[in-house]
């Protein structure tokens, strides 16, 4: 018997369902750093308790039924996720550019295409445009629509995106740009090392995802427009922002008002920006949030 299960044996309170329950519950919080004795099929000799249903003799390899259940779902959801995304870039390729100008349109493409699952519980009233268990444009629809109508008054022929993540924001995106600036040369790097599903979507425009890349690799090109959403430490930002955003027109911040990446990481460097370059660029807000909530946020410079 292990040791948990003994400690346990020897409980005054009672026998039986309740001790099978309690000893589970040791075994879990007993689990170690990498997750060994997870669950309370460490236990050798342990019997199905009412706690945790975990039968008899269970091999400790097998996964749990949420754990198998949680990848086909995933992949499911993701699927329709992504279909979802190629129907509006679709959309988007065949829009009228006065369309592109406009909030409502964009707005409503963004809440079509769906927000990524995220519980933490961020997007207030959004929340009803969150996909399912799946990925999906990471943003608060208005401040990105609000974002867009901005872009789409200026002239942008080479966009890069530091961080791309599952590819959401820079399909919609490029997808805009493009459409409303023929010949736009798109790119997105991460330095995760494989490529979103997004990345599956065959684009009329040029566009390049580029795995296992951070902006270290594109220190000596200029672009028009750079959205820096890679790693959201102070480092990072300022690391990103030297190699790419300042030589180019036009740099978009993501998170410049969110209170889950901290007041010391891109908040701090878009304030001290915001200083450092005054009377030479104009800075533009987008930080609209049903609950008046401080999440996400969005900055662009442009400079004069
Ligand atoms: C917040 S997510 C990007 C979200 C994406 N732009 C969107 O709107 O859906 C941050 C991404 O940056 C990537 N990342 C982290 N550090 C990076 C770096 N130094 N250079 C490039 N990408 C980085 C992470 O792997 C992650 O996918």
């Amino acid at each position: 018997m292990s040791e948990a299960a003994t400690e346990h044996s020897g409980d005054r309170r009672s026998s039986g369902k309740y001790r099978q329950a309690a000893a589970c519950r040791r075994a879990r919080f007993s689990q170690g750093p990498s997750g060994e004795g997870k669950g309370c099929w460490s236990l050798p000799d342990h019997e199905a308790c009412y706690a945790c249903e975990a039968p008899k003799d269970r091999d400790p390899q097998m996964p749990s039924l949420k754990q198998l259940i949680k990848k086909p779902v995933y992949a499911l959801s993701s699927r329709f996720a992504t279909g979802k995304l190629e129907r509006v870039v679709r959309e988007i390729e065949n829009a009228e550019r006065e369309e592109l100008s406009r909030g409502t349109f964009l707005e409503a493409k963004i809440r079509q295409i769906g927000l990524r699952y995220d519980p933490r519980g961020l997007y207030g009233e959004d929340v009803d445009d969150m996909n399912f268990h799946a990925p999906g444009l990471w943003q608060i629809p208005r401040q990105l629509a609000e974002a867009m109508v901005l872009l789409a008054s200026q002239p942008i022929f080479s966009f890069l995106e530091v961080g791309t993540c599952d590819g959401f924001t820079f399909s919609f995106m490029a997808a805009c740009l493009s459409r409303l600036n023929p010949g736009l040369k798109a790119t997105t790097i991460d330095i995760a090392p494989t490529l979103p599903t997004s990345a599956r979507i065959v684009f009329k425009t040029p566009v390049a995802f580029l795995a296992g890349k951070t902006s270290d690799a594109f220190a000596d090109e200029v672009f028009d427009l750079v959205l820096i959403d890679g790693n959201h430490a102070y480092e990072w930002v300022a690391r990103d922002y030297q190699n790419v955003g300042r030589q180019a027109r036009l740099c978009m911040f993501h998170d410049i008002n969110d209170r889950f990446c901290g007041d010391d990481a891109v908040p701090k460097f878009w304030r001290e920006l915001k200083i450092e370059e005054l009377g030479r660029a104009d800075f533009h807000e987008f930080l609209f949030h049903s609950n008046s909530d401080r999440v996400m946020g969005i900055g662009i410079r442009i400079k004069r």
